[in-house]
């Protein structure tokens, strides 16, 4: 199949685990016969700098056009003066909203191997394997601010119809799974989460085998660390799912796990690592590529619908987290070349990444 494709590397660590996620799609594309085209646009910081917007018109009308949009990340120390005009993360967000990709899937899984790296204890690891459907595109993200010498003000709005479409596309996801629904808010405390709930009871009715918990979020935030494996599907509103899944993601033993799928009505989605841009180790080569390279499953698996070279490459990432090698986060030593080298040599036999990595120095946000 032919499917177009637009990278937006973007900052600090994100153009290296970005390469290593085109890697594995050229190699995916060899393997299978079928025609992938990149196509490089800025977004965040890099942005900010070459055109003095985070988000380029040239980015958004490319991403628009695209089948698929594969994400780094965006920001770092240079461009988070907070007084400036604009931030790298106005790129992103604006990104989301204009593709309208309101939800944003991110698995937790527990690689067994991985176990010792995990804060949690060996015993509550078991089974550990909880999809969260974040919401993307609503709430205190994207309300209205104000902000003076004494007093600021962030909104938190959602209408039914932001709540509906979020909640449905979760249910569906926990019918295709364990069928077990836990919906997470804080009614206890505030109206956007009353009408949240009320609105997951309703849609409920139309989803009679899915069985549907609730969560005030504070006690999930415990219940998360305390009982993992016993969640599936987990739906949550903006800001609480960005904090859960960041536990989440330690849970699993490093950061640098876990990839993320932004959907929206079509079959285009973004796929990020949940990673930031780790500014600290940019540029050297050490970034952990499993999140941008599980980032590119989800993409062949949710735009491209192409399951079997998904699960090849998925069962790939866990020989390599198994026998290695293994970058830094996770105990080893091998570069973001070697790790993704390796995950080739699993999917399609004999690819080297080595020489994609030689130009980094030189790269637009390097
Ligand atoms: C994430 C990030 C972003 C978010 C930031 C960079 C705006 O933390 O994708 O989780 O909060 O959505
Ligand atoms: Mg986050």
């Amino acid at each position: 199949m032919k499917a177009n494709i637009v990278t937006l590397s973007g900052d600090g660590v994100g153009p290296e685990v970005t390469k290593a996620a085109v890697a594995v799609l050229k190699a995916v594309a060899a393997h299978y016969g079928h025609e992938f085209t990149f196509a490089e646009h800025l977004l965040g910081g890099c942005a900010i700098d070459a055109t003095g917007e985070p988000l380029p018109a040239a980015t958004l009308t490319a991403a628009q056009a695209a089948d698929a949009v594969l994400l780094g990340a965006v920001g770092g120390p240079k461009w988070s003066d907070p007084n400036a005009r604009v931030r790298p993360e106005q790129g992103l967000l604006a990104l989301r909203k204009a593709l309208g990709v309101y939800a944003n899937l991110r698995p937790l899984k527990v690689h067994a191997p991985l176990a010792a790296l995990s804060p949690l204890k060996n015993e509550k690891l078991a089974g550990v394997d909880v999809l969260f459907v974040r919401e993307l595109t609503g709430g205190m993200y994207f309300g209205a601010r104000s902000r003076s010498a004494e007093v600021a003000t962030d909104e938190c709005k959602y209408t039914v119809g932001e709540i509906e479409r979020v909640v449905r596309r979760a249910f569906e996801l926990a019918r295709g799974r364990r069928k077990h629904l836990t919906s997470v808010d804080k009614a206890n405390v505030l109206d956007t989460s009353r009408l949240w709930r009320s609105t997951v009871n309703r849609i409920a009715a139309d989803y009679p085998d899915v069985k549907v918990e609730h969560q005030l979020v504070d006690s999930m935030a415990m219940l998360l660390l305390t009982r993992p494996s016993s969640y599936d599907v987990v739906v949550t509103e903006n800001l609480f799912g960005d904090i859960l899944t960041d536990e989440a993601a330690a849970i699993a033993g490093s950061l640098g796990l876990l990839p993320s799928a932004s959907l929206g009505e079509g079959r285009r989605g973004v796929y990020e690592p949940i990673h930031g841009s780790a500014p600290d180790i940019a540029g050297q080569c050490v970034a952990n590529p499993t999140g941008a390279i599980l980032s590119a499953v989800l993409l062949l698996r949710h735009s491209l619908g192409l399951e079997t070279e998904a699960a090849a490459v998925e069962a790939a990432v866990e020989r390599v987290l198994r026998d290695g090698p293994h970058t830094r986060d996770l105990g080893g030593s091998a570069s973001t070349a070697k790790v993704c080298d390796a995950v080739l040599a699993a999917v399609a036999g004999s690819a080297t990444a080595a020489d994609m990595y030689a130009d980094l120095a030189n790269s637009c946000c390097g």
